[in-house]
């Protein structure tokens, strides 16, 4: 029986509905936000003392925010035709609260970086779509980041 190959990627063969750069940037996001979900579901139980619970409830929430992240970027990326896989980096394990939210306040920062490029080279193809949702990601980054910044701040 003859089966087709399934074209790799849509994207770069029909002239672009995006290009190889945003593509790129879109991977990287979804490694860290997957890497971000897998940080904070650790420090989740890794977290200790007086002030644990209610730090279990902040990374459990943003936990799940990183996750459907994840899930949008993943979504883009089989949309455009590009990797489908889903790899992750190592993350952090710090043995303090504060410290876990350091890491923290680094990752959204990383990951800021990563969304205010994309959104500059998502317009400059013209991929609409693609900007919209990295807009609305860094929007809700920099919202994480706020929360822990102020977290920080509160407990020096
Ligand atoms: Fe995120
Ligand atoms: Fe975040």
């Amino acid at each position: 029986m003859e089966r087709k190959a399934k074209p790799k990627s849509a994207a770069h063969k029909d002239g672009g509905r995006t290009s190889p750069e945003v593509m790129g940037l879109l991977i990287q996001a979804r490694a860290l936000e997957l890497t971000s979900v897998l940080q904070m579901l650790w420090q989740e139980y890794a977290v200790a003392g007086l002030e644990s619970a209610y730090l279990h409830d902040v990374f459990e929430k943003i936990g799940r925010e990183e996750m459907s992240h994840s899930e949008w970027l993943q979504e883009r990326i089989t949309f455009l035709g590009g990797d489908a896989s889903m790899r992750t980096r190592d993350f952090k394990r710090s043995a303090d609260a504060l410290g876990m939210i350091a890491d923290d306040v680094e990752m959204e920062k990383t990951i800021i970086a990563i969304y205010r490029k994309l959104v500059d080279a998502a317009s400059a193809v013209k991929d609409w779509g693609t900007r919209h949702l990295a807009e609305k990601l860094l929007f809700e980054s920099e919202g994480h980041l706020n929360t822990f910044e102020t977290l920080l701040k509160k407990s020096k």
